[in-house]
């Protein structure tokens, strides 16, 4: 399988259903090397053995994105298996389903703590890999909504990237997806036209 992301390892959170199953999907069709980290271990195995079916290379990793240690022990199970890490789709994520004004509190801490600081968690600890395999202009996509890149350059000169992309009208790290996403993946979007 030649392709795209050949020799390229990616994690993908909530990678046992829907959007993540499908970006896990694609990454190993494109010659990824993808982990799947999901809570639901019935769905996760099924995403990884797809993919080694149709050929490519995954392993589940069972993994509350909520936890940090959680979070710590997949990625190390993923470095340790296949020697780095180069991509992440933080794509777990839960909703309630309730219209805002009938919000439980308790269901609303729940969607932050794994919404949020969920994938706060994961990037914290994939960008530690990343950069320790020599990353650098590494893009994360959360694709639920947020995308964020970090890069060596900026890390090291963190300030003046800030200043220079606020006087663009940017926000510094973390920016929607929309339209930025469509480009960087287009793969993702055969049809440009298409909704996002
Ligand atoms: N489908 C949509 O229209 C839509 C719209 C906006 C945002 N989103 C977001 O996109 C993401 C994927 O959506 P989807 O429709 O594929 O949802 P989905 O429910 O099919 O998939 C989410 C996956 O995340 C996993 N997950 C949930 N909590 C987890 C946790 N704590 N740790 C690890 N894994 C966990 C679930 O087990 C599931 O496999 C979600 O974050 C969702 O909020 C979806």
């Amino acid at each position: 399988m030649v392709g795209q992301f050949d020799g390229k390892v990616v994690v993908v959170t909530g990678g046992g259903s829907g959007i993540g199953r499908c970006c896990a999907v694609a990454f190993a069709q494109h010659g990824a090397r993808v982990v799947v980290a999901d809570v639901a271990v019935d769905g996760g195995e099924e995403t990884a053995r797809q993919i080694v079916t149709d050929g490519g290379e995954a392993l589940f990793v069972r993994a509350d994105v909520a936890q940090s240690g959680e979070v710590r022990a997949m990625l190390s199970r993923a470095v340790e298996t296949y020697g780095r890490l180069d991509y992440a789709v933080n794509n777990a994520g839960i909703s309630a389903g309730f219209p805002l004004h009938e919000y439980p509190d308790e269901d609303w801490e729940r969607v932050l703590r794994i919404n949020l600081t969920g994938v706060f968690l994961c990037m914290k600890h994939e960008i530690i890999h990343m950069l320790a395999h020599g990353g650098g202009g590494h893009r994360q996509h959360r694709i639920g909504g947020w995308s964020c890149r970090v890069t060596r350059r900026r890390r090291l000169h963190g300030q003046q990237t800030r200043r220079r992309r606020a006087d663009q009208g940017g926000c510094p790290r973390v920016c929607p997806a929309g339209h930025a996403r469509q480009r960087r993946l287009p793969w993702l979007y055969p049809d440009p036209h298409g909704p996002l």
